[in-house]
């Protein structure tokens, strides 16, 4: 299978050395990715701003803004299989971005912003036959809102965690997960490494990939 998975999170910047981003260290993406790439399939990862090393045999295209991740996002897309989206994606980027930097004197107090595109629900159109699989993060009731976002986001699979927890979700090396598909039981995983959570997903893509 040819795989393209997104990874860690995207920067939004105001100005040269300030931006807007969250907690996403890349760490869930980049183990989908080496299990992807231990069990012999072509990985492609889109990296947000991380300091991972790059998994053997994986090609890595890395970038900034939840624009930039679109645009490369768009462009591999056509040689894939699947997609899975892991990556933490600003959804607000500041309506103005300052080629230099902001001097606090002349800076407003008051944030203007305006909405990224939802990648998943943009490239929606051009799934075919693809498997997209998506990660949710919550905070609240996880598997209510991980249902929501499957069928909103037309998934074939979402991996729901509960980031409130300390062992799970974001920066560590371990996880929670709940999995969540359209005709499937719920699969509720015990808490395991990060590479483990990425071995199951590519199992799953590999028991439902029909080329
Ligand atoms: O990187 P780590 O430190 O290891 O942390 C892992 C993780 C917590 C970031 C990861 O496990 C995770 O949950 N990733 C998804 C985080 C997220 O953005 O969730 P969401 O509920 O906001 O988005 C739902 C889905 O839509 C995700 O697949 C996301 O990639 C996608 N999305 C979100 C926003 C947007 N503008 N476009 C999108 O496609």
């Amino acid at each position: 299978m040819k795989l393209l998975i997104t990874a860690g999170p995207t920067r939004e910047h105001l100005d040269p050395v300030r931006f807007l981003s969250n907690r996403s260290t890349g760490k869930m993406g980049f183990a989908v990715a080496q299990a992807a790439a231990e069990r012999g399939h072509s990985v492609t990862l889109v990296a947000g701003p991380v300091s991972l090393p790059t998994p053997a045999g994986v090609a890595r295209v890395d970038v900034v803004s939840a624009l930039d991740m679109l645009a490369a996002v768009e462009k591999l897309l056509p040689d894939q299989d699947a997609l899975v989206m892991s990556a933490a994606v600003a959804d607000w980027r500041p309506k103005c971005t300052s080629a230099h930097k902001l001097k606090k004197s002349g800076m407003n107090p008051l944030l203007e912003l305006e909405p990224n595109p939802d990648i998943l629900k943009t490239i929606r159109p051009s799934k075919g036959k693809r498997l997209f699989v998506g990660f949710a993060a919550e905070t609240g009731d996880p598997l209510a809102e991980a249902q929501r976002k499957l069928v909103s986001k037309g998934l074939d699979l979402i991996v729901a965690n509960d980031v409130t927890q300390p062992d799970a979700g974001f920066a560590v090396d371990t996880n929670r997960v709940t999995l969540l598909s359209n005709d499937e039981p719920t699969v509720v995983l015990p808490l395991q490494s990060k590479l483990d959570v990425g071995r199951t997903i590519v199992r799953w893509l590999e028991n439902h990939f029909r080329p």
